[in-house]
């Protein structure tokens, strides 16, 4: 049945108000809470862009050391939890093993199925302090290494990598990791928080929400297209296949990972501050090549798009995040994984909107419409045949 409604994906459709968050794609602009992504990423840390997106504030210097004691309260994992890890196929994608252990982490909190905003907030800390700790266990689990606990008095950057090697990061790299977090806590209705918000709106709890957005988060048209970029980078190998590898994919009509967005369709203001990032851990370990190579993609792509297409695009938020934690020595399925532990902020803060805004903006149940295109045999439905007949 030919249809008049063309799929779009709920583009440009306006499903509810936040204070959270502004995406201005056609001026490039992107404000969590009313403050510039510049400021935030040059001039404070991610617990603090945690603290302004849960309680709408930022912290002063007791609210932050209060704030950042609760986290290091926070990280270390129910036993249970460790062992279900334990129990699970080596093979298991990252993200798959974090989905499970939100929802698993449900079965901890004693204080369910209560909610409060206070209670909301304490579960919003539990779940961004435990993140970071499930994605290194797990990667040591794979490994069929035993599990390092999270050390007090390291921030939240450094206990990642030191929870993942037993040992402690250079300074900087941890500095421009935090920055990372920093730059991917929050971008207002992208699929994942989308789909965090309409559990949410449903008064499911907290981890039922969180764990579908981490599942939302995980295709490649969205989060896992930071690791797909970094698949692709190595695929191509040298500067001199990138001419040729991005006209085979135009030809093909297939996509070019890590270019273009659904909003930003004049540039994403987050490349600007993770390109630089990328050379300068590239400097710093002594291996500029995968920079480089984002470089002259983003250089050679460009005139393509142009060229073939005549259409202007942009690197998006993923981009330069492949080549960055690929230098920091991350494998290359923790990418996405590492998006979630910094947008769960986010999608907590987009929770907690959903469920205890003030009356006048207090969404309601999300319950869209679709059109029927299939089978219509009349108003009293098609003729049910019999089992043995069909
Ligand atoms: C992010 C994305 C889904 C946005 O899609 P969108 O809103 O449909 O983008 P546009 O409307 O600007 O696309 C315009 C055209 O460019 C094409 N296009 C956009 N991004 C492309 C890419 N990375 N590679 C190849 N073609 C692309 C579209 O297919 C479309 O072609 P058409 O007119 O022939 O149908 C898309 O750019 C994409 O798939 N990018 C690669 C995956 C990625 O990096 N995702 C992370 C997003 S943060």
């Amino acid at each position: 049945m030919d249809s008049p409604i063309k799929n779009i994906g709920l583009r440009g459709v306006v499903i509810a108000s936040t204070k959270i968050c502004d995406v201005d794609g056609a001026n490039s602009r992107l404000l969590y809470r009313g403050y510039l992504i510049q400021d935030l990423a040059m001039e404070t840390t991610f617990a603090e862009v945690a603290h302004l997106l849960l309680h709408d504030k930022m912290p002063d210097i007791h609210e932050l050391v209060n704030f950042t004691n609760q986290l290091e309260r926070n990280r270390t994992l129910p036993p249970n939890l460790i062992c279900a890890m334990q129990t699970r196929p080596v093979t298991t994608p990252p993200m798959d093993i974090l989905q499970a252990c939100v929802a698993l982490l449900a079965h901890h909190d004693d204080s369910l199925p209560e909610n409060s905003l206070p209670l909301a907030r304490n579960r919003a800390m539990g779940l961004i302090a435990k993140l970071p700790t499930v994605v290194a266990a797990w990667t040591r689990i794979r490994q069929r290494l035993e599990p390092i606990e999270p050390v007090p008095g390291l921030s939240m950057a450094e206990n990642f990598f030191y929870m993942i090697t037993g040992e402690r990061p250079d300074r900087r790299i941890a500095e421009l990791f935090d920055r990372a977090l920093v730059l991917h806590a929050e971008h207002a209705f992208n699929a994942s928080t989308f789909a965090a918000r309409e559990v949410a709106s449903t008064r499911a709890h907290m981890y039922a929400a969180v764990s579908a957005a981490i599942g939302s988060l995980s295709g490649e048209l969205h989060g896992g297209a930071n690791t797909r970029v970094m698949e692709m980078l190595k695929a191509i190998g040298t500067k001199e296949n990138i001419k040729p590898f991005v006209e085979d994919k135009l030809e093909k009509g297939e996509l070019v990972m890590g270019l273009g967005h659904a909003v930003y369709k004049n540039g994403d203001p987050r490349v600007e501050i993770l390109r630089p990032m990328s050379k300068e851990v590239g400097e710093r370990v002594g291996d500029t090549h995968w920079y480089e190579m984002t470089e002259e993609l983003e250089r050679v792509g460009k005139a393509l798009f142009k060229e073939k297409k005549d259409l202007e695009i942009f690197p998006n938020v993923d981009f330069y995040s492949a080549s960055l934690y690929h230098t920091m020595g991350l494998a290359h399925d923790l990418f996405t994984p590492v998006f979630a532990m910094s947008r769960v902020a986010g999608w907590c803060a987009h929770i907690i909107e959903e469920q205890f805004a003030d009356e006048a903006h207090k969404p309601v149940l999300y319950r869209p419409e679709s059109e029927y295109i299939g089978t219509y045999c009349g108003p009293e439905g098609c003729t049910l045949v019999p089992m043995d007949k069909r």
